[in-house]
């Protein structure tokens, strides 16, 4: 295990996601140019591009190609920043700082915020159709837009989103919390490495364990999410370090406590690591990844 280089791997695929998503991006200057633009700017802005590079990871984990894949992979990239636009605004968790920068509506303002995430989610969906030829079987694609779209609807993203805004302010218990966080957050992780390993033609086997292993990771990392908020700052995060608090969000530390949150999210990255193990070496990047995630400080 000890000479596997995570950030290698991490910069090599980060370097063409980034490519990618340049490449795939309407230019800026293409009319209207103010949507294009507030896209660029929110995605361009960087972040760790973890789901992108779990599609990979799970694509790679079952003996397929990273180039193959990029599309979906970008895809799920798209989405995920669309989400944090709309997570931003003023009428849910009504921040200003992501990423570095300045919040997009702070930038273009509400409307082109809102527009800029339509935009990003619907692309996404156009880039997906487009990966046909990089699919082990082209039937594969319609699963994946059905994967994609349930992970990101109201069965999942949305959904969590949903009761995220609507617990703010109260005392909810450990189940509408989970309920929470594998919808808000796990479900689109889940679903990055489900569909890469989807596209590479994997086993029914090899993709239930990439599954369970999807789920304790995503889980995970909204846990160790809520725990920046709390321990992080803007300067670490590029986003306000208690945003949690201020809004009395539902969250891990707030219900379980700091100690408690730090131990599910380790058992929860270990479970993980447990379900990658019939996949043998093929699986390495991704537990590398599961200790990227309790570990990480941004
Ligand atoms: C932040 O996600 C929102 C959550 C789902 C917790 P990331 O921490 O992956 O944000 P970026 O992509 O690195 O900016
Ligand atoms: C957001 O959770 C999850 C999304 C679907 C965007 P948070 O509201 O905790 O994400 P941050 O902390 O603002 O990145
Ligand atoms: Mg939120
Ligand atoms: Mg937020
Ligand atoms: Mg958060």
């Amino acid at each position: 295990m000890s000479d596997f280089d995570l950030k290698t791997y991490v910069n090599d695929r980060r370097r063409l996601v980034d490519e990618t998503l340049d490449r795939v991006l309407p230019p800026e200057d293409a009319p209207p140019p103010t949507v294009h633009r507030a896209m660029r700017y929110s995605v361009m802005a960087g972040g760790k591009r973890l789901r992108p590079i779990l599609v990979i990871a799970g694509c790679e984990a079952v003996g397929g190609m990273a180039e193959r894949v990029l599309p979906t992979a970008c895809a799920l990239e798209l989405i995920h920043t669309y989400s944090l636009i709309h997570d931003d605004l003023p009428a849910m968790d009504d921040d200003d700082y992501r990423r570095g920068r300045l919040t997009n509506h702070k930038v273009f303002g509400e409307a082109v915020a809102i527009l800029a995430g339509d935009a990003l989610l619907t692309h996404a969906f156009r880039l997906v159709a487009g990966n046909v030829d990089g699919a082990s079987d082209a039937r594969v694609i319609a699963d994946v837009v059905a994967e994609i779209a349930e992970a990101a609807g109201t069965d999942g993203m949305v959904g969590g989103q949903v009761v995220d805004i609507e617990s703010e302010g109260k005392t909810v218990s450990a189940e509408t919390l989970d309920y929470i966080h594998t919808r808000k957050t796990a479900a689109l992780i889940r679903a990055s490495l489900r569909v890469g390993a989807m596209l590479a033609g994997a086993k029914p086997d090899a993709l239930k364990a990439i599954t369970r292993a999807g789920e304790a990771l995503g889980l995970a990392f909204q846990i160790v999410d809520d725990i920046l908020d709390v321990e992080g700052s803007l300067e670490e995060l590029g986003k306000t370090a208690g945003s949690d608090q201020r809004k009395q969000k539902a969250t891990y530390p707030a219900l379980h406590g700091l100690e408690a949150s730090r131990r599910r999210a380790r058992q929860l990255i270990e479970d993980a690591k447990v379900a990658l193990v019939p996949l043998g070496p093929a699986a390495r990047p991704i537990a590398a990844l599961a200790d990227f995630i309790y570990e990480r400080r941004s």
